[in-house]
């Protein structure tokens, strides 16, 4: 691969370590994307695949995309809906999969209507109960969730379930599954077009075509 570099902006932690194996088949080192014990820098240079990797918080993925400060970036289908960014999205990668879903306590089976729903994802979470004609309210918080029916701020929780550890540990059970995640290449559509043969380079490299 040669001509300009290409930028690719990365989730930090588990995302990045799940792209190890698939850069792996393209012959890097995992060293040349998770660095060394102690490594700060938020750039990775691959100079044999041409690539430059931004490592970013998992929600400003897409925001570096939709701008064009990258070409590319590996986000979750759960940011992408939630926040409705024009993206190209040319390959399921299959990585970070696990369910968004409604939860209750388990001795809660039936919600009030209007249900109250405590949620990171609140456009995620208005859209599936008015789907179904329920005007849920909404109480967005930025973590621990599941202690939002335990302590009486909601009926319900909508929120990420990957191995269903952190609900059962907290009493807490599955009533529906709003929609199956997993992680997704992301392209910049103004620059998918500008790069033409490269850009199908790089899907290729992430096993789409
Ligand atoms: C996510 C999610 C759940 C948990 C589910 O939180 O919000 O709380 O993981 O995983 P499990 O089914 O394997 O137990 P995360 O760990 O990202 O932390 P957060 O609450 O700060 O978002």
């Amino acid at each position: 691969m040669s001509e300009r570099v290409v930028t690719l902006a990365v989730p930090k932690g588990r995302v990045l370590k799940a792209l190890v194996p698939v850069l792996a088949r393209a012959g890097v080192a995992p060293s040349a994307l998770l660095g060394d014990d102690g490594d700060r820098r938020l750039v990775r240079e691959l100079p044999e695949l041409g690539l430059r990797v931004l490592l970013l918080k998992p929600d400003d993925v897409p925001t570096w995309v939709e701008y064009g400060a990258a070409d590319f970036g590996v986000c979750g289908r759960d940011v992408l809906l939630e926040r409705g960014y024009d993206l190209y999205q040319p390959v399921d990668l299959g990585i970070g999969r696990c369910q968004m879903v409604v939860a209750t306590r388990s001795d809660r089976e039936v919600l009030p209507d209007p249900p109250r729903i405590a949620t990171k994802y609140p456009r995620i979470a208005a859209a599936h109960f008015a789907k179904k004609g329920i005007q849920a309210e909404v109480i967005f918080v930025q973590g621990s969730v599941e202690l939002g029916p335990i302590t009486g701020l909601a009926d319900a929780i909508v929120d990420l379930v990957e191995t269903g550890e952190t609900l059962r540990q907290n009493d807490l059970v599955i009533r529906e599954v709003v929609t199956e995640i997993s992680s997704v290449l992301v392209a910049n559509r103004a620059a998918y077009k500008l790069l033409g043969a490269r850009a199908k380079q790089i899907v290729e490299l992430f096993g789409g075509l």
